[in-house]
């Protein structure tokens, strides 16, 4: 339950045939060749179409193509920050953008978050106290590790912040696909504007296809306003030089063909059948304070006495892998009494429960038993 991948599904079989397909109607000299660092017309211009799913109106000249979502978010940071100046995530956040920015000698100063994700005056003191932050890293939708959707209105209100004060925004939302058309919650999906649409002349959007199709595909889309879409071409050639062309072949063959629909709606039911199941089984226990799930994880928060360290070393006992908290505390040490679990990795929706059940009953014989479980 460690690694956020998307269940499996029928994608093996849609390779196959997308390898033979490639192999014979695109020319090999292409596939085996140097392409443009953002990637050729038709393979942008096939990408906008894929980004207009999440709400955005992109021009392809606006889009580059990545060699998966790590990569774009590299990309976005070194074209938006350079080192010495300050990035703002969220409290809690995606371990990816700790370890980039650190390469990149960029300030991290973490902005706090509550229970509906991260809170606009917290954000705006952070622009008024202190050095002058460049750029804020955020996931609106669906939360890592927190499975929360930010509403309309703080989405809103972080956009007019960051207009104010002259704040770029990396929206990270390799997520927001998986998330149903109307929110069995609160809010519909529809009602969920990208910040890219919202504060479009400064917002670097990416996403990538790997946790809506598969990771190995490695492939990203990271959009933005034309001044700053113009500086990635470069930087994609400093990096990798262009993302594989055989692999971007198969990408955008799945898009063009209709197969990533097939795909994506074959994943969102079956994303949905597995939080159904988690929720159920996590939210029926007393030592589970709260449950939220959405896209490929499920957030738990435990009760006193339990800390997420606690469950950690019980699930290690178990057999089970979860990621430690620590890995998601943008600076500082101090993390919440919470637990994320991945949902897509299990075989089948039985065996996801299985395992939950499992930690379930270890759960039940309390945190000393826990402790016990290193000798
Ligand atoms: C929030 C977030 N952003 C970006 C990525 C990177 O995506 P990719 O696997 O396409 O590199 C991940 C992958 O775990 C992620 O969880």
């Amino acid at each position: 339950m460690v690694v956020n991948a998307p269940a499996r599904g029928m994608r093996e079989e849609f390779l196959r045939r997308a390898l033979t397909a490639v192999s014979t109607t695109v020319d090999t000299g292409t596939l085996l060749g140097y392409e443009p660092d953002i990637g050729s017309y038709e393979h942008r211009r096939s990408a906008s179409r894929w980004l207009a799913r999440s709400g955005l109106d992109v021009d392809s000249g606006q889009v580059a193509i990545c060699h998966g979502g790590r990569h774009a978010l590299f990309v976005a940071l070194v074209a938006s920050l350079r080192a010495g100046e300050v990035l703002l995530p969220e409290a809690l956040t995606y371990p990816g953008v700790k370890s980039a920015a650190q390469l990149l000698g960029i300030t991290m100063s973490a902005v706090a978050m509550d229970a509906e994700g991260l809170v606009p005056e917290a954000l705006e003191e952070a622009c008024t106290s202190g050095t002058a932050p460049r750029a804020l890293y955020r996931m609106p939708t669906a939360h890592y590790p927190t499975a929360i959707a930010l509403s309309p209105q703080r989405r809103q209100a972080i956009a007019d912040i960051a207009r104010r004060h002259d704040l770029l925004i990396i929206e990270d939302d390799v997520f927001g696909l998986l998330l149903p058309d109307a929110d069995t919650d609160i809010i519909p999906l529809a009602a969920l504007a990208a910040l890219a649409a919202l504060a479009a002349e400064r917002t670097l959007f990416l996403t990538s296809l790997s946790k809506t199709l598969a990771p190995g595909l490695r492939c990203g889309f990271l959009a933005g306003p034309p001044e700053l879409a113009d500086r990635l071409g470069a930087l994609i050639r400093a990096t990798v030089f262009n993302p594989s062309p055989r692999s971007t072949a198969v990408s955008m063959r799945w898009l063009d063909d209709g197969t990533a629909d097939r795909l994506l709606d074959w994943q969102r039911e079956e994303m949905a059948r597995r939080r159904v199941a988690a929720e159920y089984l996590l939210r029926a226990h007393r030592e589970i304070s709260h449950v939220r799930t959405a896209a490929l994880h499920a957030w738990m928060e435990l009760r006193e006495p339990w800390t997420a360290s606690e469950m950690g070393a019980l699930a290690d006992g178990l057999g089970i892998s979860i990621s430690p908290m620590l890995y998601f505390g943008a600076v500082d040490r101090s993390v919440p009494r919470g637990v994320r679990l991945c949902l897509g990795n299990a075989p089948d929706v039985p065996t996801l429960a299985t395992t939950i059940r499992t930690l379930l009953a270890g759960l039940d014989r309390g945190p000393t038993w826990a402790s016990g479980t290193h000798v």
